[in-house]
């Protein structure tokens, strides 16, 4: 069984180690998400495959992913959006075209960050994510939250971003709350 053995080591992976962490980033995911997979078709571990490989070829891709010992305890992921972004064309209310004006470096998206059960309510979350955005140029970073779970939105706010408007990227998609921090 999976002890936290309180001894933690974050591992930051790029898009040339990619195929190396990949089978770590998809267990987890099978893991963590169990309950949605069993439910709902977009949850699949195929689709999850499928988006994830959509991510790595996004400019800038990186992950952090937390070890406690040689476990892997849980991970982050986020790309750069590019100039011509599909991020912004699902708002259920448009937003301003300075708002959603991508240049490839103006904004960081984070498209995951899961923590395995034993490690939850560490702080762990919160170190991969600060991992994950320390030392970045970007202006901001951008992250869809399911608005159903509540306690996770807060988490966000509570770490600095804000709502600003919800949005349906796929159409079996669930729609989300669409939150932006600055990063500088
Ligand atoms: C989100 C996550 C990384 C945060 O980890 P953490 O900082 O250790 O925080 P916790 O796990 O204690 O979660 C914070 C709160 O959100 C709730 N929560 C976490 N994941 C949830 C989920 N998938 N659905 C509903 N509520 C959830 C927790 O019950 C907790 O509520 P509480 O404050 O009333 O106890 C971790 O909960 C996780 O991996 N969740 C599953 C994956 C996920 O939902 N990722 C976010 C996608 S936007």
């Amino acid at each position: 069984m999976t002890t936290p053995t309180g001894t933690i080591k974050l591992h930051h992976y790029g898009i040339d180690q990619f195929d190396q962490i990949r089978p770590t980033l998809v267990s987890l995911y099978a893991e963590v998400y169990t309950a949605d997979i069993e439910k709902d078709p977009f949850f699949s571990v195929e689709r999850f495959t499928e988006r994830l490989t959509g991510h790595a070829s996004r400019p800038s891709w990186e992950a952090v992913v937390a070890y406690d010992g040689a476990q892997a305890a849980g991970y982050a992921y986020a790309s750069c959006l590019p100039e011509k972004t599909g991020w912004w064309a699902h708002m259920l209310t448009p937003l301003a075209e300075e708002e959603i004006r991508e240049t490839g470096e103006r904004t960081l998206a984070l498209f995951e960050l899961m923590v395995r059960r034993p490690w939850r309510g560490t702080g762990l979350a919160q170190r991969i994510h600060e991992e994950l955005l320390a030392g970045r140029s970007q202006e901001r970073v951008t992250l869809l939250v399911d608005p159903e779970h509540p306690r996770v939105k807060a988490l966000y706010e509570s770490w600095g971003y804000r709502d600003i408007g919800g949005q349906q990227p796929f159409p079996d998609a669930p729609t989300y709350a669409t939150m932006v921090r600055p990063l500088r």
